[in-house]
């Protein structure tokens, strides 16, 4: 039922967080994920402006039932970052009350940085799948970032979080990071999505804001790493 798929991809500064400093360097994407048919939605890495996305999502006459975390950083899904605190998952269970819907490597991380408690979060594993109405999102366990980093994929698009960028990946020299997981990710569990997947990536780093997978893996230098021992290198281990 994925034809019917809504996509939206917001960006800090400009479709949310407008004139917050912060978030418009932090160049962070946000997404809505839904059905265009039930008219019902996810929010993938609610962060910055709660009501912000809110309101985009009700401009689009759509209703937000669940929210979907591709891992704990506090730019994605709220709490202390650089000094500043950064509203998330807490502000959206105070206004908008909904599951969310986390790998469980990351579950204890979410509610440290957040103060959401477990009974606010649904764990999942890879494969699992959340539907948005009749829309089928699933979940791809791609560590390396972080433990519990997850990939959203729906149709032919993959929200990547922090796991791969149009240019580079996520950075692996953060607590929690893992530069053997990290390769593993890329070439492995990510290596079987067809070249005309679309990729959307976590922060707006590249020439453009989104490319499919061919011309990502032409173009991203982090995908066409010979072996793992280059890889190990280049990534200062
Ligand atoms: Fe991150």
């Amino acid at each position: 039922m994925n034809d019917q798929r809504y996509l939206r991809q917001l960006k800090a500064g400009r479709d949310f967080g407008v004139g917050n400093p912060v978030a418009t360097s932090m160049d962070n994407f946000i997404y809505l994920i839904g059905d265009t048919a039930s008219r019902k939605c996810l929010i993938v890495d609610p962060a910055w402006d709660v009501a912000g996305v809110l309101a985009v999502a009700a401009a689009d006459d759509m209703e937000v039932v669940g929210a979907l975390v591709s891992h704990w950083h506090p730019d994605h899904v709220g709490g202390p970052l650089f000094g500043h605190d950064v509203e998330g998952l807490a502000k959206l269970l105070e206004v908008h009350p909904v599951p969310i819907h986390v790998h469980r490597a990351d579950a204890e991380f979410v509610q440290m940085v957040t103060g959401v408690s477990r009974s606010d979060l649904t764990l999942h594993d890879s494969g699992d799948e959340v539907m948005a109405g009749d829309v089928v999102v699933q979940c791809l366990h791609t560590p390396g970032h972080t433990a519990g980093s997850m990939c959203f994929k729906c149709g032919s698009a993959l929200v990547a979080g922090d796991t791969l960028f149009l240019q580079g990946c996520g950075r692996l020299d953060l607590p929690g990071s893992d530069v053997d997981e990290m390769w593993r990710t890329l070439t492995e569990r990510l290596a079987t999505l067809p070249d005309s997947t679309i990729l959307y990536p976590g922060h707006d780093y590249g020439q453009v804001p989104h490319a499919p997978m061919g011309d990502v893996r032409a173009t991203n230098g982090h995908l066409n790493v010979p072996s793992i021992e280059h890889w190990r290198t280049m990534m200062g281990r």
